[in-house]
């Protein structure tokens, strides 16, 4: 099997590139190679490479500084994303997209799939173009929408709440908005386990595509996140940390760019019994990124 996958530096794309690796031939594009702001240009890269998956780690995911630039933004997460799609459709391979919780407005979440989106910011509106885009293309492809995506690398909120943590000893963060931290690490290995079973399923003429929520089960606050960083970094990195407190405050103390839902938990039953998995807890697979980090 060849595999053309997207975003080689970006979280998810990263630990892609360590997963998929037993699937077979693995082709790693970086924005070099392939620049998703010109996104006609993607047609010649898929069309010479000829994989049988492609998979798009690719996203502009700076959601205050989307507010500036939607047009941009609109490019490289919708467009791109339809291109691909179509040029997926030529060459029969099947499409694995990523997506978000911030196509939903957050006044009604948990959110299943059947709910319908009403994103906030540009970024939902963009990323949902790019769903749409792919639905309505006649390729076969996973959709997998995620929310409050974290690493042990890149540029991240577990991330900066360490570095934060070493520096003050006092934090205000907004305890109003709930989601579920996902680890990029979570993403890519179930991704490998649904490209697999839907390789399988496409040989016996029996896949379907579809859209699916995929993160860790449970869920919290950003307050409720950092809270909980803290902990595990006192109880299992040796860094000193200064930070004595974590205040708790509402969205409206923390004025952005950008709008976000406030409630944007996703519900994983599809994924769960669609790909028979359980979607660990968010607290789990944190303890095991903090771990990494050690
Ligand atoms: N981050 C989150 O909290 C979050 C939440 C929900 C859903 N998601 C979705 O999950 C997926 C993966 O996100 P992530 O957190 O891994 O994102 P990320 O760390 O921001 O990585 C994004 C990747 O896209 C690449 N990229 C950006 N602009 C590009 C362009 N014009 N041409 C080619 N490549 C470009 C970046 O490359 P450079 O570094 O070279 O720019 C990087 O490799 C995305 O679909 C995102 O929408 C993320």
């Amino acid at each position: 099997m060849k595999i053309l996958l997207f975003g080689r530096i970006g979280q998810v794309g990263w630990e892609l590139n360590r997963s998929l690796q037993p699937l077979g031939e693995i082709v790693v594009l970086d924005q070099e190679d392939a620049d998703f702001s010109d996104p006609e240009s993607l047609r010649d890269v898929v069309r010479e490479i000829k994989p049988d998956v492609i998979v798009n780690a690719v996203a502009y995911t700076a959601v205050d500084k989307a507010e500036q630039e939607e047009e941009l933004v609109e490019k490289i997460n919708g467009v791109a994303s339809g291109v691909l799609a179509e040029e997926a459709s030529n060459i029969n391979a099947l499409l694995v997209h990523y997506s978000t919780d911030y196509v939903f407005d957050g006044t009604q979440g948990p959110y299943a799939e059947t709910d319908s989106p009403n994103p906030l910011n540009a970024y939902g509106r963009t990323k949902l173009a790019g769903e749409q885009a792919i639905q309505s293309s006649a390729c076969d492809y996973l959709i997998m929408r995620t929310s409050w995506v974290y690493a042990s690398r890149a540029h991240n909120f577990l991330l900066t709440i360490l570095k934060l943590a070493k520096e003050r000893e006092e934090l205000s963060i907004v305890a109003d908005q709930i989601g579920s931290p996902t680890s990029a690490r979570l993403i890519a290995e179930t991704t490998i386990l649904c490209i697999q079973q839907a390789m399988i399923e496409r040989d016996n003429g029996v896949f379907s595509s579809g859209l699916y929520h995929l993160t860790s089960s449970g869920s919290t606050s950003w307050h409720g996140f950092a809270e909980q960083i803290v902990e595990m970094a006192n109880q299992k990195l040796d860094l000193e940390l200064k930070i004595k407190q974590i205040k708790a405050i509402p969205t409206t103390d923390y004025p952005t760019p950008a709008q976000r839902p406030m409630n944007s938990q996703l519900v994983v039953t599809k994924l769960e019994k669609k790909f028979g998995l359980v979607m660990p807890h968010w607290k789990d697979m944190l303890a095991l990124c903090v771990e990494e980090i050690k």
